[in-house]
């Protein structure tokens, strides 16, 4: 006879966006099929048993803001870069971190090659398909141009053939961002087609007349990036794309919030009743403008290392309130925006280093380099230098030791913030993010906290193709002792069990968070009521 089950966990404090208890899960063909106070030994015959030993049993990771194979070296500015890891590499680190799905970028570029979305998407499904992934994954689609006929008869394709229906969209960046109308004509086109758009809100004049300034007195070093975006770069941003999108009513997520002022100003929005979303990040939480002065010598780049943009907050008051969205709804995910730029590459940070120089960035000590002579060079300075830090294995952990285990969040915010909400956001509740009889059975189980021994991290012991984590000697109090991915187990006591074909690509459907919100048609006192007609 047939077993009922594949795989069973017992003895699991099961935590869910909205519950926790005490329960066994039975697995069976990928999927959850049962969730029961227990199962009898006929019910378990022939299946493989996880004793969780009452430890938390969660939903698979979702981490929804993940760059792979996304190398941008269009030039002089902060966001060019080799990425390192591909999504072998990257989805490897992601299992090993308790993430069962990563939403990656396709992007477009300005090059009229790139024109066309979906030859964008195929060229980057075409890179994920060459190495095949650990985790599934799926992609969001950056556009930087607003082509009538692209965004007309391409997005329509997007999410019926691809199922992409989100698209980010950016304020700052040369080659990257849209100007205001622009960025209505993308919001306007991304709305009727149900399609989520993501912000990445900062002033991208203010950034660069503060560049421009900012070296015109020498100071150009690592740590002068923060001083060039101060967190009113965000709040600035954040109003104006409130703003537009209220205009023409389109929800929206500001992807990588940072400050205290952003998500302000999201809360205000929310408090409005406006569909508008925020998403943060682990380096917000974890890092200061105190981590990013620790490197600052006059021989050292190490510094690099901790550039992302928006930048770290400048001390730990802006993360208490940081901490306060996080556990009263202004955030609505957590995710790691993983940019894997090498330290030692001449691509990586700090980018632009004569080739000849590379094999100096190998030393993890502040020797070797002479930061006046890099300096004197255009290619040394903060503008340069390859924004973003890897972070998907970490998020997970650090929200853990950060947040829960310090009693800052509940273990069903937790969840809510790592997965359902990611799921339900981005149209892949409740296959993904749930616990539900029929969704896919993706779970992370971590280790019981009495056994778990903490530790202090090192780079070593982490799986991407990164030489570097910002959170190096960090400690951590646990860690996800198994990943199961649609019934695999494929990360368990520290080992990767997972293969790189595992992963699936995961068509999504339009956001379940903004649905049914009042639409267009039925508000007749805002101009969007007849714009859609
Ligand atoms: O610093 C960051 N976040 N760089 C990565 C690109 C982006 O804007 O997400
Ligand atoms: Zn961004
Ligand atoms: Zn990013
Ligand atoms: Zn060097």
């Amino acid at each position: 006879m047939a077993s009922k089950f594949d795989l069973v966990i017992v003895n699991g404090t099961v935590v869910t966006a909205s519950d926790i208890s005490s329960c066994c899960i039975g697995i069976k063909d990928e999927k959850i099929r049962a969730l029961a106070q227990s199962f009898t030994d006929d019910e378990i015959a022939g299946a493989e048993v996880i004793d969780a030993e009452g430890a938390y049993v969660m939903p698979g990771g979702i981490d929804a803001h993940v760059h792979l194979c996304q190398d941008l070296k269009t030039g002089p500015h902060g966001l060019g870069g080799e990425c390192a890891d591909n999504f072998e590499t990257g989805s490897r680190s992601a299992i090993a971190g308790g993430t069962t799905t990563v939403i990656t970028f396709a992007t477009q570029t300005r090059a009229e090659e790139d024109r066309s979305l979906i030859k964008v998407v195929e060229a980057y499904n075409a890179r994920a398909e060459a190495t095949g992934s650990y985790a599934d994954y799926g992609f969001h689609i950056i556009i930087v141009r607003n082509d009538a006929d692209v965004l007309e008869n391409e997005l329509p394709v997007l999410i019926q053939d691809w199922g992409i229906s989100s698209c980010k969209l950016f304020m700052t960046y040369e080659t990257q961002r849209l100007t205001d109308s622009q960025l209505l004509d993308v919001m306007f086109a991304a709305r009727k087609n149900a399609i989520t758009t993501m912000i990445h809100a900062e002033n991208g004049d203010m950034i660069e007349w503060l560049t421009d300034k900012l070296e015109g007195k020498g100071m150009v070093a690592p740590f002068y990036h923060a001083l060039s975006r101060p967190p009113l770069v965000e709040g600035e941003a954040t109003n104006r794309a409130i703003a537009l999108a209220q205009l023409i009513q389109n929800p929206i997520l500001f992807v990588h919030v940072g400050s205290a002022l952003g998500a302000a100003n999201v809360r205000k929005a929310q408090t409005m009743g406006l569909p508008v979303y925020a998403e943060t990040c682990p380096q917000y939480f974890n890092l200061t403008w105190e981590d990013l002065k620790r490197f600052h010598s006059p021989t050292c780049f190490e510094n690099s290392k901790m550039i992302c943009s928006p930048p770290p907050p400048p001390d730990n008051s802006d993360q208490e309130d940081l901490f306060t969205g996080l556990h009263n709804g202004t955030f609505t995910i957590y995710s790691s925006d993983h940019c894997p730029f090498r330290y030692d590459h001449p691509h990586g940070k700090p980018t632009g280093v004569l080739e000849d120089e590379a094999s100096m960035h190998g030393e993890s000590a502040c020797t070797g380099h002479n930061i006046q002579d890099l300096l004197s060079r255009k290619e040394g300075a903060f503008r340069f230098i390859p924004n973003g830090i890897p972070g998907v294995e970490t998020r997970l952990p650090l929200l853990y030791t950060g947040a829960l285990a310090a009693g800052r969040i509940t273990p069903q915010k937790f969840v809510e913030l790592t997965s359902t909400n990611p799921a339900k956001l981005y149209g892949l509740y409740p296959r993904k993010g749930a616990l539900m009889p029929g969704s896919d059975a993706d779970l992370v189980i971590w280790h019981p906290e009495k056994k778990f021994q903490p530790f202090r991290l090192t780079n070593s012991q982490l799986h991407h193709n990164v030489d570097y984590t910002p959170y190096e000697g960090q400690e951590f109090i646990n860690w996800p002792r198994y990943t199961i991915l649609r019934g695999k187990v494929v990360w368990a006591n520290g080992e990767i069990k997972g293969k790189p074909r595992d992963g699936k690509y995961q068509k999504r459907g339009p956001s379940q968070l903004s649905h049914g919100l009042p639409g267009h048609d039925r508000d007749p006192h805002t101009v969007a009521a007849w714009l859609y007609k």
